[in-house]
């Protein structure tokens, strides 16, 4: 019988090794937090690096990590501390991710890079081989894996091979910037079918095929080989009623049932009469606009004095990539903004910014998440961010306003939230001025439709509409013959 079989980076759960003692934590990221559920539901297998480096490994702690992964339905594919160097934070984080992102000031080219990229599609070709047969569904996602479905398609000519991209594609005079945008175009072009979360992606890529490989495009539909590959805007959702009910359930909770968090925050609301929270969650990631964001609230403070102690910002950012230098420099960058800021107008009574930089668990995104009357979702640039949609779910009082960059993908979906350009200091002040003044009538009325629009289409559906579309790609394609 052929299986389902999803191909990441990163797998849902990561695992730490301290001591000798193996911890499996789940993963964050759009990406892990989304397909999580999809995976969970299905009964195929994900294929994808444990966060772990390979050679560390003992024989016994191989097998015990094998034997974790298992139990969450995941195959492991073992990186070296040089794959994790050149693939992971070189090639993927240096080069992909800043040029997708429009970063093009901190795109670096390095041939090593490149090579060590393509010996890791490689691998990790090996491992979907060595894990399918011909016939099975094959599932490649995001920037890491773009020359994978090529090779895979090599060796399984009747596999429906599905390829998904998390991040912006960008205009076609950003990648053709690329030194080997040929290859990783065929890259892409093994899947039959390739999915964006936007149709200014999709529309950005049929350009980049169009103008760099003159390729015959037929509306979405890409002729190559012999092949017809379909091209197709899906924007992801997310697991809403997993939101919803564990925020319903908090209501509900009895004084004893709360989390310490819960209480803190409660206790905010009480003892600080009228102050208002705004919440920011993210990774710590240049595409995030954190910086921008605590200088456009410092704007906000000076331009609207009658707030100060009225309003604070709770931003949590979580670790990531820390050991790529543009990272590091965020994470010194943010840290002393916060603290500016917070010297600047902190008084015996209040701080301004409250500022976690670690992760979070479940429980506590959802005491934020219901607990915060604004929340500020502003990227530079962000593929489609499901913090945006996370906030809109827990919202079960249809109470609170989502403020939202135009630059995130979900901002195309989300039209009831106050959008703004988050370069224009003027209108972010104002807009949090807004939500801070919005009257509950108009929260609620924003609030229900897009919380009908996203449990509509929810993550399940989006999951399952692409499958469907997968599975109604073209069926006599003629494929190259298997080696
Ligand atoms: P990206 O994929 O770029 O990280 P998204 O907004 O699409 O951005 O997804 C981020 C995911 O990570 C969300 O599901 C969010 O709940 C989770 N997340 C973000 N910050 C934290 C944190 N501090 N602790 C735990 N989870 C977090
Ligand atoms: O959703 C975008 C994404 O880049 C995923 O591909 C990735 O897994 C996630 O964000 C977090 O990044 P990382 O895997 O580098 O920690």
């Amino acid at each position: 019988m052929s299986k389902n079989i999803i191909v990441s980076n990163r797998l849902p759960v990561q695992i730490v090794l301290e001591n000798e003692k193996l911890a499996v934590f789940p993963s964050v990221g759009g990406l892990a937090t989304g397909m999580k559920s999809v995976h969970a539901d299905g009964d195929g297998i994900w294929i994808g690096w444990s966060g772990l480096e390979e050679t560390q490994l003992t024989q016994k702690n191989k097998e015990n990590v094998e034997k974790a992964l298992l139990k969450e339905k995941c195959i492991p594919v073992p990186l070296t501390q040089d794959n994790i160097d050149d693939f992971y934070l070189g090639f993927s984080n240096k080069t992909l991710w800043p040029l997708f992102h429009y970063f093009t000031e901190y795109t670096s080219f390095e041939n090593s890079q490149w090579l060590s990229y393509k010996e890791v599609n490689e691998k990790f070709a090996k491992v979907v081989l060595d894990n399918s047969e011909d016939g099975d569904t094959i599932w490649i996602h995001d920037y890491q894996l773009l020359l994978l479905p090529e090779l895979v398609k090599e060796h399984r000519p009747n596999s429906k091979i599905g390829f998904f991209l998390h991040i912006p594609y960008p205009s076609f005079e950003i990648f053709r910037i690329f030194p080997w945008r040929e290859q990783l175009l065929k890259g892409m072009l093994g899947a039959d079918l390739i999915g964006f979360h936007t149709y200014d992606y999709e529309r950005h890529f049929l350009s980049s095929v169009k103008r760099i490989l003159r390729l015959e495009v037929n509306f979405n539909q890409i002729i190559y080989d012999d092949r017809v590959i379909k091209v197709d805007s899906f924007p992801m959702g997310i697991d809403y009623d997993k939101f919803y009910n564990a925020s319903k359930l908090k209501n509900e909770n009895t004084q004893a049932e709360k989390s310490d968090l819960q209480i803190r925050l409660e206790e905010h609301h009480k003892s600080a009469s009228g102050t208002k929270l705004i919440l920011s969650i993210d990774r710590l990631d240049y595409t995030k606009g954190i910086p921008n964001r605590i200088k456009a609230f410092e704007y906000f403070l000076n331009q609207y004095p009658e707030y100060k102690e009225k309003v604070r910002l709770i931003m949590l950012a979580v670790p990531s990539r820390s050991n790529v230098p543009q990272y590091k420099r965020l994470k010194r960058e943010t840290d002393e903004l916060v603290g500016r800021i917070n010297g600047k107008f902190s008084t015996v009574n209040w701080t301004p910014i409250w500022y976690f930089y670690r992760s979070f668990p479940f429980e506590n995104l959802i005491d934020l998440y219901t607990s915060s009357d604004v929340a500020l979702i502003t990227p530079l640039r962000d593929g489609m961010n499901l913090v945006a949609k996370e906030y809109v779910a827990t919202r079960t009082n249809q109470d609170g306003v989502l403020i939202l960059s135009e630059m995130a993908g979900a901002s195309k979906e989300m039209n009831e939230a106050i959008i703004i350009n988050p370069n224009n200091f003027e209108q972010f002040s104002n807009a949090i001025k807004q939500a801070l003044e919005m009257s509950e009538e108009e929260q609620n009325s924003r609030m229900k439709i897009l919380q009908k629009r996203l449990k509509r289409y929810n993550v399940e559906k989006w999951a399952s509409e692409f499958m469907k579309s997968l599975s109604n790609t073209n069926k006599n394609q003629k494929t190259v013959q298997a080696t």
